[in-house]
């Protein structure tokens, strides 16, 4: 018997610490600047609620009939060991996104200790540009900070579900989401604030004519939620029998929904009243709002938070891919959890090691004319994650005997297990099959 979570909010809060992380901060905020900011939210949200939630409860039904790790789910799910191909698709893919999402993280953690410490304040004005590219391309600090947080993550994993991830989750989830609605009410209230939420949420009608939105906002919303690496399926793992599939999704849907949204209001209406440059790519969080900040009364006060936040986010989503890794070594290889924590970081840390290097020593290195950590985000978010969904839908709404899924998910046979299904065995595939070929290029 596996272990499973102590209680309700533990498992919500543990899996909405899954998938609020650099996504919601990082990533949303750069994403929505350079697809046309309100349309591209209204996108997003549309994806969220018509794919990503349906999705979410895929997985976890998923999971909770496997009762075990993603491979062994999949195998039950599908009912014949050729499905177990897709457990290890998805935990290779959750190493492959661990192994450059811990890269960034260790930025963050950087940049907190440099913010707490003051040096981030000395290099002030326009050399933050000069800063931010020191620090990425020096040849040893990036794998530093990688291995710091990777560490963390092994500590915490190895301690277990309820006294390791559900215990952490708990404490750090509410903090977070203090910290971001703080960050945001400081930022609204700024003079010359308004054009930054103008910015996030209103429309510009022609952006929706870019084929590239739709592509940004489905990836964007697999990678925020956290979809198609088999984090739900995990946690779903460790669920007990009594709570309801569907209403817990929308709890972790609605959350990340929220989190990015705010955090949007944090970091746009400042990035604006001072002027700020909102389409800078990943310079927004590293190089524009450390500038910002210095400019603002009690700014040196707020960066420490600022990053604090973005790590401890990164912190509690580098946890769930882990575990996704860890429950098949300790249940498929037999490894103790203890053992297997540590094999699987020391494993990411070598697969990472590219990706920390990729603005200093293999700078040169270019694919695409993109260095290789932009290549890997890339092709995982926009490819190896959508795949895996489709994936999952096809299980769920096709393999799966439909009375025998809409109960797995808690629906039994109702019109909003009906919706659900309708989702999962068409609009979602469908939606995904046609982004999917639009981004290879074949239509
Ligand atoms: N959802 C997290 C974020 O927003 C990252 C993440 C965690 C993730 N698990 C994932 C992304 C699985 C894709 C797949 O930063």
């Amino acid at each position: 018997m596996v272990e499973q979570w102590k209680s309700r909010s533990g498992f919500i809060l543990a899996t909405i610490g899954a998938a609020v992380g650099l996504g919601n901060i990082w990533r949303f905020a750069y994403v929505a600047g350079e697809n046309g900011g309100g349309v591209f939210l209204m996108t997003y949200l549309f994806f969220v609620a018509l794919i990503g939630l349906p999705l979410v409860i895929a997985e976890l039904s998923i999971g909770r009939r496997g009762a075990s790790d993603t491979v062994t789910a999949f195998e039950v799910a599908g009912g014949s060991t050729r499905w177990r191909l897709i457990g290890w698709i998805m935990v290779g893919g959750a190493l492959l996104i661990l192994s450059y999402y811990s890269v960034i993280a260790g930025w963050a953690v950087r940049y907190f200790v440099g913010a707490l410490s003051g040096d981030l304040w000395q290099d002030a004005g326009e050399k933050y540009g000069a800063y931010f590219e020191g620090f990425i391309s020096n040849d040893f600090e990036p794998l530093f900070w990688q291995a710091l947080i990777l560490i963390v993550s092994g500590v915490v994993v190895a301690g277990g579900i309820q006294k390791g991830i559900e215990r952490l989750n708990l404490v750090l989830m509410p903090l977070l989401g203090l910290i971001v609605l703080g960050l945001a009410v400081f930022s609204l209230t700024l003079p010359g604030s308004g054009a930054g939420v103008r910015f996030l949420l209103a429309p510009d009608w022609s952006a929706f004519g870019r084929p590239s939105l739709y592509l940004a906002a489905l990836g964007q919303a697999f990678f925020s939620l956290g979809l198609g690496m088999a984090v739900f399926v995990t946690y779903g793992g460790y669920l007990s029998a009594s709570t309801r599939i569907p209403g817990a999704a929308a709890t972790v849907a609605a959350g990340d929904t929220v989190f990015a949204i705010v955090a949007g209001l944090a970091i746009f209406p400042a990035v604006f009243a001072l002027g700020g440059d909102p389409a800078a790519g990943p310079r927004l969080a590293f190089v524009v709002f450390p500038q910002i900040l210095l400019q603002l009364p009690g700014g040196t006060f707020i960066g420490p938070i600022f990053f604090f936040l973005l790590s401890a986010a990164a912190l509690t989503s580098m946890i769930s891919l882990l575990e996704v890794a860890v429950a098949c070594a300790s249940h498929r290889m037999g490894l103790a959890r203890n053992r297997g924590s540590w094999a699987i970081v020391a494993i990411v840390l070598a697969l990472g090691v590219p990706s920390a290097l990729s603005y200093g020593m293999l700078a040169e290195v270019k694919l695409l004319g993109q260095p290789i950590l932009d290549n890997i985000d890339q092709a995982v978010s926009n490819f190896v994650l959508p795949l895996s969904g489709l994936l999952v839908a096809v299980l769920v709404g096709w393999r799966i005997e439909r009375l025998r899924t809409l109960a797995d998910a808690d629906f039994g046979d109702t019109w909003l297990g009906a919706v659900w299904l309708w989702s999962i065995r068409t609009l979602a595939p469908i939606t995904i099959a046609v982004i999917l070929l639009r981004s290879l290029g074949v239509v």
